[in-house]
């Protein structure tokens, strides 16, 4: 069995698994809610009530995935990750995150690809961490045998140097965070979307369609990681019925910034033909430099 690799999130010393839950040597503990995942997130640290996607966000997401229009994209990420784990050296178990896992469809698909792939013999541990209780949840329900936490990005529930490979696809990224609980070595892979991401349904809502901005991954990484390679993974999708649009919609960050005229455009459409286009980057940690010398 792999020692525990999280860190309590009061305290910040390990966070061993007991029967019930995990708790530290100083006593405090967190026990698995009845639906199997576990919440480490600190009362006096949520922003807000119920931080993260809210349930409607989170049902049209799986929705929309379970109907297979990102398949492909999931693909990507499957044989991407299987590449980085077979550079890891045999033997010590492997440590896996999907930072911001939403209602776990990524993870999931991830898990079943390696085992039926040629990571059958690695042992993997899976983790999954989202700020938004209702995503956990959802995604505990689809493999209960992962360790799923609600906990944000910005505060990991791993300790130093614990983790092999971190995913993140279309969330948040913190890069420092990343980095501190990576090996060195380990591997960042990151989905965002492309130049072409949902166009078709970016010109209804944009009257004049703007490329998306080059994500600032790359800059952030700055000393802290080593981009290693690029890969695009771009299609054309056709809905048809207008409760995948809706939830297509559901799932997009326009959501949030369109007027109730424009809903009303997206609302009456049953059909509708867009990209999709996904970049896919993976960055390796580097060694941490040593602190200078004093002088
Ligand atoms: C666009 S969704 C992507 C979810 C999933 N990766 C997917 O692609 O289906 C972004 C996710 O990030 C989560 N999120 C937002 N802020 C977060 C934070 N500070 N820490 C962890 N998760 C966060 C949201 O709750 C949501 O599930
Ligand atoms: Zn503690």
């Amino acid at each position: 069995m792999m020692t525990s690799i999280l860190r309590c999130p009061v305290c910040r010393e390990p966070l061993p698994a007991t029967a019930t839950g995990y708790k530290c040597a100083a006593g405090h503990s967190f026990d698995a809610a009845r639906q199997g995942y576990v919440n480490l997130v600190l009362a006096h640290n949520k922003h807000s009530k119920e931080p993260g996607d809210d349930p409607d966000m989170i049902r049209s997401r799986r929705r929309f995935l379970d109907l297979g229009y990102y398949r492909k994209v999931s693909d990507g990420i499957n044989v991407t990750i299987a590449r980085e784990l077979s550079d890891l050296p045999p033997g010590s178990g492997t440590t896996l995150l999907d930072a911001g896992c939403g209602e776990g469809f990524y993870l999931q698909r991830l898990k079943e690809a390696l085992a039926q792939g040629g990571a059958a013999h690695i042992p993997i541990a899976y983790h999954g961490v989202d700020v938004s209780k209702f995503a956990v949840r959802q995604a505990t329900q689809r493999d209960r045998s992962m360790a799923w936490f609600v906990a944000s990005i910005n505060d990991l529930p791993f300790l130093p140097g614990s983790l092999d490979i971190v995913l993140s696809v279309f969330s948040p990224a913190n890069i420092p965070e990343f980095a501190r609980i990576l090996k060195t070595g380990g591997s960042l892979i990151f989905a965002s979307p492309g130049p072409k991401h949902l166009n078709g349904l970016r010109e209804i809502i944009y009257p004049v369609t703007r490329e998306h901005e080059a994500p600032s991954i790359t800059e952030k990484a700055g000393e802290l990681f080593a981009p290693a390679t690029v890969a695009r993974i771009t299609y054309p999708l056709e809905l048809t019925g207008n409760q995948t649009i809706m939830d297509l919609l559901a799932m997009t960050p326009y959501c949030w910034n369109i007027n109730l005229e424009t809903k009303a455009k997206v609302a009456a459409l049953d059909r509708l033909a867009l990209d999709v286009d996904v970049e896919l980057r993976v960055f390796r940690k580097n060694q941490t430099q040593p602190a200078a010398p004093l002088p």
